[in-house]
């Protein structure tokens, strides 16, 4: 479905308690979580309803989604409810693109990537827009603590297979690769997303992948 802009979706998120737009330096969001625990960043957080899940049952964890539509982040900012705000503080929604990352946060400052359902982009002219394609996997490098962790779920097998391979080829660890995680030993606590529950309603296979910076 194709969102529509509406007039001032940027001023809301922008002044929304849980919103953050266009970072430009750390401290600031330092600022906003006023403490130093480990921090997890989602790229691609769609509606919310991952990051808020985790922020919600990891307490001791900073979680940031960043989205890079503001349409987008708008409607996940919306349908959030007031009572999970005030209740949940470990968690912000920050309107930008993920590749300004290694621009805002130091070096070894994030403990985790989560890429869900990320767009596959199936065209090969399209390859570096891909969340997983080296562009992306050297900013991560960049910003991942030592043995830092990328977490990434698809039902998109292509994006999957291309993954693994970039993440081998990049010197990764893989310690986890399934491609059935709704019926693998793995799915003890995993969090569903709102495109997770779409494709697998349809019967789609998930696909979920952990890679450890070496
Ligand atoms: C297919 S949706 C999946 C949303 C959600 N993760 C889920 O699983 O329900 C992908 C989302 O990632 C966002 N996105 C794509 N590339 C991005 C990037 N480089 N930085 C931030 N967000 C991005 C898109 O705008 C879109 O909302």
């Amino acid at each position: 479905m194709r969102l529509r802009y509406i007039e001032g979706q940027y001023d809301y998120v922008k002044n929304h308690t849980k919103g953050i737009v266009e970072p430009q330096n750390y401290d600031d969001i330092k600022e906003k979580f006023g403490n130093n625990k480990p921090l997890h960043v989602e790229l691609g957080c769609g509606k919310g309803r991952f990051i808020r899940g985790m922020a919600a049952s990891n307490p001791d964890i900073n979680f940031l989604g960043f989205e890079k539509s503001i349409k987008v982040a708008y409607r996940c900012l919306k349908c959030s409810s007031s009572a999970i705000d005030e209740e949940v503080k470990n968690y912000y929604i920050v309107y930008s693109n993920g590749d300004i990352l290694s621009e805002v946060f130091p070096e070894k400052s994030i403990e985790r990537i989560y890429l869900n359902f990320s767009d596959p982009w199936p065209k090969p002219s399209h390859y570096k827009r891909r969340l997983t394609h080296k562009g992306f996997l050297d900013i991560y490098r960049k910003v991942l603590v030592d043995s830092g962790e990328i977490h990434m779920k698809t039902d998109n097998n292509d994006l999957f297979e291309y993954s693994v391979e970039q993440l081998a080829q990049d010197n990764w660890e893989l310690i986890l690769v399934t491609r059935d995680l709704h019926n693998s030993e793995y799915v003890n606590g995993n969090i569903m997303t709102e495109y997770e529950e779409k494709f697998s309603e349809f019967g789609k296979k998930i696909n979920k992948l952990v890679a450890r910076k070496k």
